[in-house]
């Protein structure tokens, strides 16, 4: 999905989906953000971070806290609204693969839950690489291709013709519309020519996070990779 059909889709739901979160992690683990935040690099202090897919902006918040000088960039207006109600940095309604920022520009890069609902992955992996410096690291959460492949059997058709997948969240409460990617989309060819995998995990929501029909106690809900920067130079000798 491109991401006018991406802010189409936040812009109906904004204020639901914010309250939605808010109120499903008062009373269940963050799992996600707890590894996200344990991956990204500890010294954040004066650091320009880039949150791909900001949303309302709490990871923002986090990097804020840290010391960090955190910018956002979401498609969808409401969402970026929702964040400038509390807002910790720069905030603008862009797509992820056209930021508009200058390159060499960040220290770091994370995104969460954002990136699979781009079908030309490579498009922000190239954007991400243009705007880091070298050596910054981008972290970026999705959800496992086995959890969207589950999800497509729901309707096989729109995943025939559109590689679409409707996945139910926060006890089915909200339904997001995302891409079907297999693992080699996320550490593609450009990928491992650019970047160094520093991490990779793997693992499991709440189960009332994703509550896809057809789950099991190993069905994995999460993918999450953390890529430095190779120096120009690296990129020359390999
Ligand atoms: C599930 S929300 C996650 C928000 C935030 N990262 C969080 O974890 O709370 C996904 C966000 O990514 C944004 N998004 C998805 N595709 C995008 C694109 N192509 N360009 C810009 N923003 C996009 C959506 O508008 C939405 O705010």
């Amino acid at each position: 999905m491109v991401g006018k059909g991406v802010a189409t889709q936040y812009n109906g739901f904004a204020t639901n989906y914010t309250n939605r979160q808010v109120e499903f992690y008062k009373s269940h683990p963050d799992i996600t953000r707890s590894i996200l935040y344990d991956t990204v690099t500890t010294n954040l202090k004066k650091k320009r971070v880039l949150d791909l897919g900001c949303g309302f902006g709490l990871d923002m918040k986090w990097l804020s806290e840290k010391g960090a000088h955190p910018y956002g960039v979401d498609s969808s207006e409401k969402m970026i609204a929702e964040a400038k109600e509390d807002p910790f940095g720069i905030m603008v309604v862009k797509d992820l693969s056209d930021t508009n920022f200058p390159k060499d520009f960040f220290d770091h890069a994370i995104s969460r839950y954002a990136i699979d609902y781009v079908r030309d992955l490579d498009s922000v992996f190239k954007e991400v690489y243009r705007v880091l410096k070298s050596n910054g690291t981008f972290t970026y959460v999705v959800n496992h291709p086995e959890l969207l492949k589950l999800a497509a059997q729901q309707d096989p058709e729109l995943a025939r013709s559109e590689k679409l997948v409707n996945l139910p969240a926060f006890n089915g409460d909200l339904s997001f519309t995302k891409q079907l990617h297999n693992i080699e989309d996320y550490l593609s060819k450009f990928v491992l020519d650019h970047f160094e995998v520093l991490d990779i995990v793997e693992g499991q929501e709440h189960p009332d996070k994703f509550p896809v029909p057809g789950k099991t106690e190993h069905t994995l809900d999460f993918l999450v990779v953390k890529l430095r920067k190779l120096y120009v130079a690296d990129i020359i000798i390999s």
